[in-house]
C-alpha cells in the first residue's frame, strides 16, 4: 500500500495504547522474526471484532509475545476466557508480564505445547478462534477446531495472502502451499461462509453457519 495512505489510516485510527506500543518495541529488540507480531492496525481490528462478537471463549493458536491475545481478550464478555497456545516455551514469561501490565492476566490462559496435542484435550466450545501458528499446519488446525466452534461462531485466520505468494499456484514452498491448501479447503467447505480482507497480510473471516 502507498506509504501516504498507510500514514493516513494510522492517523485516523485510535492510537496504539502505550502498553502495546512497548510490547511491539520490546518484541523487535528481543526476539527473532519480530514481524510475526500483529501490530497496531491489525491488533485494533482484532479488538474491534472481538468486541462485536463479545465471546465467552476464545482460542488462539500462536501466542508469540502476546500482542493479539491482549487485543482479542479486550472484547471478551465479563468472566470470559481466552486460551492461547504456543509451542515455544521461552515466550511464556515474557507474554505473561505483558498480560499483567495490560490488566488481562485473569482472562488469558497460556498453554505451552503443540496445538495438535493440546486442542483435542480441550473439552469446551469456542465463539472465536484465531489461527496464527505455522502456515504449513493451517488445514490441520481447521480440522482440529471446526467441531469446537459454536454454530454462529467465528474463525479468523491470519496471513492468508502470504505476501501475495498465494498467486503462485505452482509453488513448492511449504508455507505458501500450506496457505494455498487452506484457502482452497475453506472455499469448498460447507456449513461456513468466508471473506478475505486485505488487511496487513490478509485476514480470512469464517463464520460457522451450522453444526456439521
Ligand atoms: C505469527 S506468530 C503469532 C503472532 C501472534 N498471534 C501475534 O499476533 O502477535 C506464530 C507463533 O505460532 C507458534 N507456533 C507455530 N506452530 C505451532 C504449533 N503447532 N502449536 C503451537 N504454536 C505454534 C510459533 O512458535 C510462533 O510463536
Amino acid at each position: 500500500m502507498n506509504k501516504k495512505i498507510e500514514q493516513y489510516i494510522e492517523q485516523h485510527s485510535s492510537p496504539e495504547d502505550p502498553i502495546l506500543e512497548n510490547l511491539f518495541r520490546e518484541t523487535h529488540i528481543r526476539f527473532i522474526n519480530p514481524n510475526m507480531i500483529s501490530g497496531h492496525l491489525q491488533g485494533k481490528f482484532l479488538e474491534m471484532l472481538s468486541s462485536m462478537i463479545r465471546p465467552d471463549n476464545i482460542l488462539e493458536i500462536g501466542t508469540f509475545t502476546g500482542y493479539s491475545a491482549i487485543c482479542l481478550s479486550r472484547g471478551l464478555k465479563p468472566g470470559g476466557k481466552l486460551i492461547t497456545i504456543e509451542l515455544n516455551d521461552e515466550l511464556a514469561d515474557f507474554a505473561q508480564s505483558y498480560f499483567i501490565r495490560a490488566g488481562v492476566e485473569n482472562k488469558i490462559i497460556q498453554m505451552t505445547g503443540m496445538a495438535h496435542d493440546i486442542i483435542p484435550r480441550l473439552d469446551q466450545m469456542f465463539d472465536l478462534v484465531f489461527i496464527d501458528g505455522d502456515k504449513r499446519e493451517y488445514v490441520e488446525y481447521y480440522k482440529l477446531i471446526i467441531d469446537k466452534v459454536k454454530p454462529g461462531g467465528f474463525i479468523i485466520a491470519d496471513n492468508v495472502l502470504w505476501g501475495e505468494k498465494v498467486l503462485d499456484i505452482e509453488t513448492t514452498d511449504p508455507q505458501t502451499r500450506g496457505i494455498i491448501n487452506f484457502n482452497e479447503m475453506v472455499r469448498k467447505e460447507t456449513a461456513i461462509e468466508e471473506v478475505i480482507l486485505p488487511i496487513r497480510d490478509g485476514l480470512m473471516l469464517i463464520r460457522k453457519t451450522a453444526q456439521r
